[in-house]
């Protein structure tokens, strides 16, 4: 069976096969967004896919430790970046201290948004450990909550900044490679791309 050119398997990235490389040259039409990939291609459905026009914040992600639409990035603008998605927070079956905050203060309703609302706060406490509330609202201002639930999201982040260990990654790093992020390389020289993820999962 003819396989497609933009069929890109996790296997493929797992081994390196070329796969984004194949994307970026194969023209505009085959060029997919860097969610599709996380989602459909390497099954980290932790990041959800809300307006996919870079309105909502639901696909926030971490690109080199900096919050992004996902959506509003190609999966080839990733060639070479640390890509760090929801999955890589927890640390085997203990919570990110975020996550761990936005349990304890009632964050998630729907918990559509949920995910979105931690990259977001995981890239504030990274560059800003200790933020006021007025930061943390204009941090999250780009994360849209249909449930309206932004104060206690607030609370939740004001509360994980305490934290010693919040704006770190769950291993422990400020910033860097993690092994539980999901991380995206591709070296174009060698034609070549890879991908470790390892905490995969999260419900569609
Ligand atoms: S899905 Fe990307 S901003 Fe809404
Ligand atoms: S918790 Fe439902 S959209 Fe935010």
């Amino acid at each position: 069976m003819t396989k497609r050119r933009n069929d890109i398997s996790r296997r493929e990235f797992l081994e390196g096969t070329g796969a984004v490389i194949a994307v970026a040259s194969a023209g505009p039409a085959l060029k997919v967004n860097l969610p599709e990939v996380l989602r459909d291609h390497i099954g980290l459905t932790g990041t959800k896919i809300g307006c996919d026009r870079g309105e909502c914040g639901a696909c926030t992600v971490l690109m080199d430790g900096k919050p992004v639409y996902s959506c509003s990035n190609l999966a080839v603008w990733a060639d070479g970046r640390e890509i760090q998605t929801v999955e890589g927070l927890a640390h085997g079956e203990q919570l990110d201290p975020l996550q761990q905050a936005f349990v304890e203060h009632d964050g998630p309703q729907c918990g559509f948004c949920t995910s979105g609302q931690l990259m977001s706060a995981k890239g504030l406490l990274k560059r800003n450990p200790h933020p006021t509330h007025h930061e943390v609202q204009a941090a999250m201002t780009g994360n849209i909550c249909r449930c309206s639930n932004y104060n206690h999201y607030v609370e939740a982040v004001l509360a994980a900044s305490k934290n010693p260990t919040a704006s770190k990654n769950s291993s422990g790093r400020s910033n860097g490679s993690s092994k539980s992020a999901a991380t995206v390389a591709a070296t174009k020289s060698k034609r070549s791309a890879a991908v470790s993820a390892t905490e995969a999962g999260g419900a569609r």
